[in-house]
């Protein structure tokens, strides 16, 4: 896996401190620049959870939550109980540090886990989120077949992420510092896995443009101690290689609600 092996809480820890952010004090939106990661940062995680109709007394499952960031937006703006689970143990625990800080461990509980393997009982969730974590996972059948078994009937799949386009992208992009790591599929072989699982689509936009166009203009905007940078390797140059990838269509990035059938 291309993710970090214990350093992501020191490497947030020392960016929070250089940007004069006091740890004993911080508030979930202190940590806004720094958790999304995925394609347009937090305006995808906003956009996706508001289109999912959140409410109080959903129970969310994010589904590959990285170091959390969707999670504590999540709970936090619309009061819900989120699970988080993510395969990189070092993203759990500095996922569970950062709950703790802003004040939301008691409406968040993170698993280490497999996606393809969810420890879960059948129907636990009302809504599964899913941003950017496909790609890493090459079974897309078993993967959406365990976001189905977890949801209730009629529960919501909540996808944004990447498939391919036409060309190669060139590497390293952010879930992959090698195409071997790799397993971007195209939009008709996504969306016959999540059909095959027993979902129904209700909404699939191809949001590629604007994604560009917002990835150029988060790059060019003025250098901040607070960023992906900060735990991710070489996060530079894979934020630049998927956003020229975007822009000349060799990957695209989709948005998708899917229904439980
Ligand atoms: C690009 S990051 C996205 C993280 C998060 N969804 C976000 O948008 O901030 C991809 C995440 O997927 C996780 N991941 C990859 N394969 C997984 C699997 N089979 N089960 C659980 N998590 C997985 C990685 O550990 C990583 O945290």
């Amino acid at each position: 896996m291309p993710y970090s092996a214990g350093v992501s809480r020191q490497g947030i820890e020392r960016a929070l401190l250089a940007a004069g952010k006091d740890l004993g004090t911080l508030g979930p939106s202190d940590l806004a620049l720094v958790e999304d990661f995925h394609t347009m940062g937090r305006l995808a995680t906003y956009e996706l959870a508001e289109l999912a109709g959140l409410t109080p007394h959903s129970s969310v499952l994010d589904a590959g939550s990285g170091i959390g960031g969707t999670a504590r937006f999540l709970a936090d703006r619309y009061g819900c109980h989120v699970t988080a689970v993510d395969l990189t143990s070092d993203y759990c625990d500095t996922s569970e540090w950062l709950n703790g800080l802003v004040g939301l461990s008691d409406r968040i509980t993170v698993r280490q886990g497999d996606v393809t393997a969810l420890p879960f009982p059948d129907g636990s969730f009302d809504v599964t989120f899913s941003q950017h974590v496909q790609m890493n996972v090459p079974d897309k059948d078993l993967l959406y077949r365990e976001a189905r078994r977890t949801l209730n009937s009629a529960g919501l799949l909540a996808i944004w992420d990447i498939v391919a386009g036409s060309g190669d992208p060139a590497f390293p992009l952010p879930w992959a510092e090698h195409r071997a790591q790799s397993h971007v599929v195209s939009s008709e072989t996504l969306r016959l896995s999540i059909d095959s699982a027993g979902f129904v689509i209700e909404r699939w936009d191809d949001l590629t443009d604007p994604a560009a166009t917002t990835m150029r203009a988060i790059l060019a905007s003025p250098p901040n101690p607070v960023g992906l940078h900060a735990f991710v390797p070489d996060f530079a140059d894979k934020a630049q290689n998927l956003t020229n990838a975007l822009a000349d269509g060799t990957l695209r990035v989709v948005r998708i609600l899917a229904r439980a059938a």
